[in-house]
């Protein structure tokens, strides 16, 4: 193999040795830089350091040491500005929870700004979200204009050390220290470092929204230097980096704000626009395989928020920016107008409905804003808009306007001794319309209003209550937000199920609702497993499609429960039900179960060898598959699956057909 030249000269007091996906640089006193290029593979536990998060990260053999990688300012170079050619610093490998990878990355993406992406390896997923099993990275930016130096957000809580030792390396290097530490919303997993930051800065400013420096307040316990910011108010770093804030709340906390670089044209926007993908690219050229995550991201964190998305749309829509530097996955470079186009398409699909639900929960109370928002997603599964308000932030009328438009309502129970809470809670009641519908569920806040005393409370003016409210009596694990996200569907379904009959019937003419029922199909029951969450449906609109690899194509409708269970990525069982025998199984999967319910009880089945998915005991054959891409119709995702393994328990028996008289049902 030849080294490579990427344009790095060795000098004398530096050697460069470049092989594809390593550039090594070598000083006379024997120090060694390494850098990665983009092509690099993720790390392996072997190269990793077994050193936790309360020790120093730094690992260290003969004289590479990880500080030494990090005591080398970067520069922009817009000759390497192409993925492939990008180099970075990469720490060494800790090990969090003793099996979990974590790693810093650092590079250059626009003059005088530099990211430090935390790497999450391991983190299979955010609490809210099932599926997409690709860990996840917390993104920080340094910007350093001429006279003054800005940090836009920190890292999560595990990355303690990795994040400062970083920090440290990146403003030794440039011979500065922070000015400001701008905060584009408080949620941990870019605020936890807020505190640590501020005690090796104690002069930098924080810079944020009213209501994140209200939250930052109860986060840091102590006094700092800040100053509050609203939509429009620039700050200057000099150099050309004019530093212009944009408000973007509930995308996906209230106190959201975009900060955009009139220098650069670099838009950062912490949640908004990222995705759960941990990767050594660190933007978006690979925009295929990112689609999937980003596109679940949104559902998941954003979508429930739609108007949100929409009105933080119309605020940047004159604003030039050609990079997104969020805080999540890789940044957008590559594809901005689609990625960003894609938000407002999605969202404005959702808004078309006239039903909506308003969703009343307690930022930074208890699991109120993870319950919350799964709840949320729920509701907007089965195609009906949310919006989402903080009863610790947002303005009484603001609640009484949002609930008077809203057909249902979701309340989570507020903390018992916060006088804003009780203000909201007494104006919602007197906005409530008769006859919405409500869902009240606890917050597992430790002080929860009682949630029977909210139920009579809506009761007590008409309001009608979906179901008893929804109790959590231990931390929150998989089926308590399956639980929820079924509860909002449930919600949705209910608000809108006459209408959607009728437009279904209406969607299609006689003649041809009779034809299209003509092409008749299998009856199967596809069963899920993730963690100890797991669903089944029976499905008939199944049909192979393709020999090499064996494949198969299944459509699943939107509001379906096992839907969170069949992104990209995840496994299933299809099991076939015989001509003879297909009755009871069939009848017990079609019932309508109450959500959170399980769908197995009193039905024999074991483990699939290759996924661990139910395999029925009862049907004539199975198939073991994966999901490898979906395509969006209008109210269901049909997935391309790739067949993993089978097996026929009775070869004499035929499959059971479905027929059908009209096509507007099943
Ligand atoms: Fe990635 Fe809302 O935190």
């Amino acid at each position: 193999m030849q080294p490579l030249t990427l344009g790095i000269k060795s000098t004398p007091r530096l050697t460069a040795t470049c092989w594809p996906g390593h550039l090594t640089l070598r000083g006379r006193r024997g120090h060694c830089l390494r850098f990665q290029t983009a092509f690099a593979a993720a790390p392996t536990n072997s190269t990793s350091t077994t050193t936790p998060t309360t020790s120093p990260a730094v690992s260290s053999s003969g004289s590479e040491t990880t500080i030494q990688q990090q005591q080398q300012a970067l520069s922009y170079d817009p000759a390497l500005d192409e993925e492939q050619q990008l180099s970075y610093q990469l720490s060494d490998v800790v090990m969090w929870a003793g099996t979990r990878r974590l790693q810093t990355q650092v590079l250059p993406i626009a003059e005088d700004t530099l990211t430090i992406r935390s790497l999450d390896w391991d983190r299979d997923r955010f609490d809210i979200e099932f599926g997409l099993d690709n860990g996840t990275t917390y993104n920080a930016y340094l910007i350093f204009g001429d006279h003054k130096t800005a940090l836009v957000d920190t890292s999560h809580e595990k990355f303690h050390d990795l994040f400062l030792q970083a920090l440290r390396a990146q403003l030794s290097a440039a011979g500065r220290s922070l000015d400001y530490l701008l905060v584009s919303h408080t949620e941990p997993d870019h605020s936890f470092l807020v505190p640590a930051v501020l005690d090796e800065h104690p002069d930098a400013v924080v810079v944020g929204s009213k209501v994140c420096l209200g939250f930052l307040q109860n986060l840091t316990h102590r006094p700092f230097k800040s100053q509050a910011v609203k939509g429009g108010d620039k700050i200057d770093l000099g150099g050309g980096h004019l530093l212009e804030f944009v408000m973007a709340p509930n995308l996906h906390w209230p106190d959201t704000m975009f900060s955009f670089d009139h220098g650069t044209g670099v838009m950062f926007t912490c949640d908004a626009f990222g995705s759960h993908y941990c990767s050594l690219r660190p933007f978006d050229a690979d925009v295929k395989s990112l689609l999937p995550h980003y596109r679940f991201y949104y559902d998941c964190l954003m979508k429930p928020n739609a108007k949100s998305v929409t009105t933080a749309l119309r605020k940047v829509k004159d604003l030039p920016y050609t990079l997104i530097a969020n805080g999540h996955g890789p940044m957008l470079r590559y594809n901005v107008p689609e990625l960003v186009g894609d938000y407002g398409r999605w969202s404005a699909a959702l808004e078309k409905g006239t039903t909506t639900v308003v969703v009343l929960y307690c930022s930074d109370y208890g699991f109120s804003d993870r319950l919350s928002q799964t709840l949320a997603k729920g509701v907007t599964k089965a195609g009906v808009a949310t919006e989402m308000l903080d009863l610790l932030s947002a303005d009484p009328q603001e609640v009484v306007a949002a609930v008077g438009r809203a057909s249902g309502l979701v309340l989570m129970a507020p903390p018992n001794d916060n006088a804003d809470a009780r203000t909201s809670l007494a104006a919602l009641v007197s906005a409530l319309k008769p006859k919405t519908k409500v869902v009240i569920a606890e917050s597992y806040g430790g002080r929860d209003e009682p949630v029977d005393v909210l139920a009579s409370s809506v009761v007590d003016v008409w309001g009608e209550l979906l179901a008893p409210p929804l109790r959590v009596k231990e931390l929150p694990g998989q089926q308590v937000y399956q639980l929820f996200e079924e509860e909002g569907t449930d919600l949705a379904q209910a608000l809108t199920a006459k209408a959607s009959i009728a437009r279904k019937k209406a969607a299609m003419p006689p003649d041809v609702c009779k034809a299209l029922a003509r092409l008749a199909s299998g009856l199967y029951v596809v069963t899920a497993q993730h963690n100890n969450a797991r669903s089944a449906m029976v499905a008939s609109w199944v049909s192979q499609a393709s020999f090499e690899p064996l494949g198969l194509t299944i459509a699943v409708a939107k509001d379906r429960a096992i839907e969170s269970l069949m992104q990209v990525g995840d496994t299933f069982v299809l099991n076939c039900l015989g001509e003879d025998t297909y009755s009871p199984l069939m009848k017990h999967f079609l019932q309508r179960f109450s959500p959170g319910a399980d769908r197995f009880s009193g039905v024999e089945w074991f483990p699939g060898p290759h996924t661990g998915c139910p395999v029925l005991a009862g049907g004539i054959a199975y198939l073991e598959a994966r999901v490898v891409s979906r395509l969006e119709t209008p109210d269901h995702w049909v997935s391309y699956c790739e067949v993993l393994a089978g097996a026929v328990s009775d070869p004499a028996a035929r499959t059971a057909v479905h027929r059908r008289r009209v096509a507007n049902y099943y």
